[in-house]
């Protein structure tokens, strides 16, 4: 067995993700470590569900901070603390820095409710509905300095139902991502990935 991956989850809000993540560690899907969820806001409910599972959560107030670099610095010496290798972004709904991602490059990944490169942004379940598509479904991806655009890990398809709300697609949407998400996790844990241009080569 190969190195244990230590991993920082970075949420603004709920956290169903970041939960399923944590599930999915505690079930050995992966030889990764959750070791440290970060939040942008105080309130949100992904803390109730760290200290849930006894998990560090550490709320980094952006207004506390002069500027995006130095909100991210105190984010970085966090991540440098607990040694972080994997960083996975899980409705974190603030953008990093160039500065940032170049340091991490293909070291964070995020989990886009829609199959990018359609539908980007923050109300992408909702837009993919409205559209009137048949076809929408999940994305995880590494993130480099453009919103909803790195280089794709794995994406899952979800079928729009001729009686489909935009309530049951959202259920239909999350609970994929909560079995998708472990899953780029693993592959993350086993050095399975290698990005060849934005070509996400799955090794052997
Ligand atoms: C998910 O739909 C994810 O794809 C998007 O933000 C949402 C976060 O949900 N980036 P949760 O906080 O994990 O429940």
């Amino acid at each position: 067995m190969g190195k244990i991956i230590n991993i920082a989850v970075f949420a603004s809000g709920n956290g169903s993700n970041f939960e399923a993540l944590v599930k999915a560690e505690k079930r050995k899907l992966f030889n990764g470590k959750i070791k440290l969820l970060i939040v942008d806001k105080e309130d949100a409910f992904a803390v109730k569900r760290a200290q849930k599972y006894g998990i560090k959560a550490v709320f980094v107030n952006p207004k506390k901070y002069s500027t995006r670099h130095r909100f991210e610095k105190r984010i970085i010496d966090v991540l440098k603390e607990e040694k972080i290798d994997l960083i996975a972004l899980a409705g974190f709904m603030r953008i990093l820095t160039l500065h940032f991602v170049k340091k991490y490059k293909g070291k964070i990944i995020n989990i886009h409710p829609a199959i990018l490169p359609s539908f980007k942004g923050a109300a992408a379940i909702k837009d993919a509905f409205e559209y009137g598509v048949k076809v929408t479904g999940v994305t995880i991806h590494f993130v480099d300095e453009k919103i909803d655009h790195g280089p794709i890990i794995l994406q899952k398809a979800v079928d729009i139902k001729p009686k489909e709300t935009l309530k049951s697609l959202e259920k239909r949407i999350h609970a994929i991502e909560h079995k998708l998400y472990p899953q780029a996790v693993k592959l993350f844990c086993e050095n399975k990935l290698s990005i060849k241009k934005r070509i996400v080569v799955l090794k052997k």
